[in-house]
Formats: C-alpha cells, structure tokens, sequence
C-alpha cells in the first residue's frame, strides 16, 4: 500500500506551486509527505521542457529511479509539463513509470493511487479551459522559511512565442477569481507569511469576467478585473504583506498597472520584463508583438513614474536567424537600459514550437555560447553599477533565512529584489528591518542594521 510519497521537481515557481496543490491532494488522501526519497514508496517527478537540458536531466533521474526501482517496490508518476511531449515514455513505461499526469489533471491523484496499486498504468494528459485548482488551497508544508510564497493567478498561455513551448504544455489561459485569490492571500497572511509573488506566464493578461444580476432576471452586466484592478484589491485588503508578481509580457503591462504598483508601498518597486531580444527583426521572429521602440517606452514610462523600480529580463541568444548584428542589437539595447539583473538562455530547438516547424536552427552552439558570455559580461557590469548606487542607502529588508555562506549573518531583500546580508542580533525570520548598506560582492549588498532613521 502506497503511505509514503515524494516529489521531485524541476523548472520555474510555477511548478513550485504545482507541488504544493499535488501535495495537499496527497494529504487529504492520507499520504504523508516525506523528505528523504528512500523513504518513499511514491515519487512523483514534477516535469519542465522549456529547454532540452531541463528535459534531459528528467530522463537521467528516471534512469536512476528505475535502479530504486529494482531494489524495492516503488511508484513513479511522471507529472507536468513534459507529459505530453514524452516520446520515450511508450518506450519506459511498462517498466518503469506507473503513472502520467498532465498539469490540469492532479484532482485524479485520489484514483490514481487505487489504481496502480493494482498493478493499472494510468495516464491522462488532457488539458484543460478551466482548471485553476481554485477551491484547493495549495500545502506548504516544505516551505522552509514560511515567509515569502507563492500564488498562482492565471494558468496557461494564449501568446504564442515562436520559440515556446508553453501554450502546447500548459494550455489557453485561464484565470482564477479574485475572491479566490484574495482568500488565498489572506490565509497565507494569516499564517504569518509576509511577501506573495503573483505568479502567471504573463500576468498583465489576467483577466477575470463576472456576470451580475442587476434586477432579477432583468438584466445581465459584465464586471471585469484586470490585473491592475487585481493588484489594487489585493494592495488595499492586505496592507501588511508585501506583493510581487512574475512574469509580465512587455506587450500586455499598461499604464495602469505601473501607476498601481506606484501608489502602493506594499507592492514591490521591481518588474521582470523579458525582451528575449534587442533586435526587430529577431522579435518579429520570435512574434513577441512589441518594436524594441515600444519595449523601450514601456521602460522609459517605468522609470518616470517608478524611479527607483528595478527591472531585470529574459534574454534568448541565438535564436533562428539570428546574426551578429541583432546580438549587438541586443548588446546596445542592454546598454541603453542598463537592467539591474537578468536570465541569459542559449536558444534551445523545441520540437512542435512554430519555430521548430517553419525555421532552421542555424546559429552554432558555440556562437550561441559566445553571445550569452557577452551578454553575460555585460549584465555583470551593470549590476556592479546597479549596486553601488545602493552604498549608505538605507534599505527596507524582509528577513527570509540564513544568509548561505555564514550563519552569523540575515540574508533578505529589499523591495527591488535585491539580496541584503547583515549581521544577527536578536532578529526573527520574517522581520522587517532597515539597513544600512556598506559594501557589495557582485550579486549581493551588505550592510548593517540600524535602529532609526
Ligand atoms: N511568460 C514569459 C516566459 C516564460 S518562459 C514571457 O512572457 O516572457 C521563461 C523564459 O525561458 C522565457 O522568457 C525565455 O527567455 C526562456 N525560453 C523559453 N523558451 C525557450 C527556448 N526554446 N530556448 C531558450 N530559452 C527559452
Ligand atoms: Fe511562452 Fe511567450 Fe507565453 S514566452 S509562456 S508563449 S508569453
């Protein structure tokens, strides 16, 4: 009888969150959660297939859990992102994996435990218009710090970036309602933690419809949310934690939401802007829906609303077609904007993309590599400078653990992202503390915490 399970994950924090909604399903089935996988007479692998390595680190672990798995009678399901692209899974399930779970399908997990425990595969890959686990609050029972968390507000993606594989593996978008959301937020709150990231492919496309009765029978009204609106509520009903959210689409962020994240100290003064690329001619490939005019606008109307708003990015090198002049397209780009931190990827040719269908993937690994070492060359210069913008600032942390190189000391961060060490004296994790900053490494400020200011 299965009893024990474990989850291995891989990818972003939207899988994160996934694990926890597979948890607590798990939990109401009476399983109990264990950390050690030899332990386990359930492991679950919670999948990612944005890139080929992230795909290519599951079939390794899977190699591996099935030498577990002749030692000693345990299940596998194979759950996420990568369920429906896995060819290889016809070729290892009978002997290896128990079960396949597609990310809108885990309100089966309850029958799925019966079944293969009588010996049935299972597998449901299907995708969904609707699901957004709304009415299951997600266990956070391996959240170490039970500070900073996460809340998924819309699943799926309607954008189809010629490069991603995300709308063929998570579906259309959906989003979850408001009511849902600020219930979420508020246990969380309750629960003592103090910061929540808003989590969606794109974020500023949330968009929540509600069909209201305004006489009985009468008449019908639309009232929507948008994701400004969404923002607002959550900003005014929960004063006392402090929100961000990820990811935004620089073609869906507006006005509104910039001026939202402006009026409210609770909402965290920092925007992840992925450009993927600094090139029109690339952004018109990769059907990205903004000029690297508009994408600069957006920054510039940022930053004269926001000054002190960090923004941080997404970028893909060698994208298909992708010459030296549209990596030094991206190059001037970065330095126009000069971005506080950033992602660099290597294009990775993803089978059933459009762009996998309808174009060559003819930049070479090793020119790929040089221009995300250029980018990454670049982007350590500005953060240093970014950085020392901070010196004898006085910075707003959120403690949210021990610092990793030594106990002795905090490590939080401030409204824009950024990670502050200071030394402990008496400070409790979730903390709200002021610091003073006296020095920086190359991703880090360091300080000293004051008493007043
Ligand atoms: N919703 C986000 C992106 C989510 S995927 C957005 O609007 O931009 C996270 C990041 O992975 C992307 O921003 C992109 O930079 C990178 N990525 C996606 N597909 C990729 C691929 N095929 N190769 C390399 N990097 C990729
Ligand atoms: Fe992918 Fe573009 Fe959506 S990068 S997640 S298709 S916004």
């Amino acid at each position: 009888m299965i009893k024990k399970f474990h989850i291995i994950s891989y990818g972003c924090q939207m899988n994160v969150y996934d694990n926890e909604i597979i948890t607590s399903i798990l939990i109401r089935c009476n399983l109990l959660y264990v950390i050690n996988i030899l332990d386990a007479d359930l492991i679950i692998i919670n999948t990612c297939s944005i890139r080929e390595k992230a795909e290519t680190t599951v079939y390794n672990k899977l190699l591996y859990l099935n030498s577990l798995k002749k030692k000693k009678k345990i299940y596998i399901g194979v759950v996420g992102c990568m369920v429906r692209r896995l060819k290889f899974i016809n070729n290892l399930k009978k002997n290896i994996i128990d079960f396949v779970l597609g990310p809108d399908q885990y309100r089966e997990l309850p029958y799925i435990i019966k079944s293969i425990e009588n010996n049935r595969y299972f597998s449901n890959v299907l995708l969904s218009n609707e699901e957004t686990y709304s009415n299951i609050f997600p266990s956070k029972i391996y959240n170490i710090n039970k500070v900073t968390t996460y809340v998924t507000i819309t699943r799926g993606c309607d954008n189809m970036c010629t490069f991603c594989v995300v709308p063929f593996t998570r579906g259309r978008e959906r989003s979850k309602s408001p009511k849902n959301i600020l219930n979420e937020c508020n246990k969380l709150y309750e629960m003592g933690y103090k910061e929540v990231t808003l989590l969606g492919q794109n974020v500023d496309s949330y968009l929540w419809t509600k069909e209201t009765h305004i006489k009985k029978n009468i008449k019908k009204e639309f009232k929507q949310i948008n994701f400004s609106m969404l923002l607002e509520l959550i900003a005014t009903k929960l004063p006392n934690i402090r929100i961000r959210f990820c990811t935004s689409n620089p073609h869906d962020m507006s006005l509104s939401v910039i001026k939202i994240i402006k009026k409210y100290n609770n909402i965290c003064k920092y925007i992840h802007l992925p450009v993927q690329s600094g090139s029109n001619k690339i952004l018109k490939l990769m059907k990205r829906k903004y000029t690297r005019l508009n994408y600069i606008k957006l920054i510039e109307n940022i930053r004269n609303i926001i000054p002190e708003c960090a923004i941080s990015y997404d970028i893909i090198t060698g994208f298909c077609n992708e010459t030296e002049k549209d990596h030094i397209d991206t190059l001037n780009l970065m330095k126009y904007i000069k971005y506080d931190f950033g992602y660099m990827f290597i294009y990775s040719h993803r089978k059933g993309t459009y762009a996998y269908n309808k174009y060559k993937d003819n930049v070479s690994f090793d020119i790929k590599k040089r221009r995300l070492y250029d980018i990454i060359k670049l982007q350590r210069k500005h953060s240093k400078l970014n950085l020392k913008k901070y010196l004898n600032t006085i910075q707003h942390v959120l403690i949210e653990s021990d610092s990793k190189k030594n106990s002795n000391y905090w490590s939080g961060r401030n409204s824009q992202n950024l990670i502050i060490i200071f030394k402990k004296n008496g400070e409790k994790l979730g903390e709200f503390v002021n610091v003073k900053i006296l020095s920086y490494t190359s991703a880090t400020l360091i300080g000293e915490k004051i008493k007043y200011y």
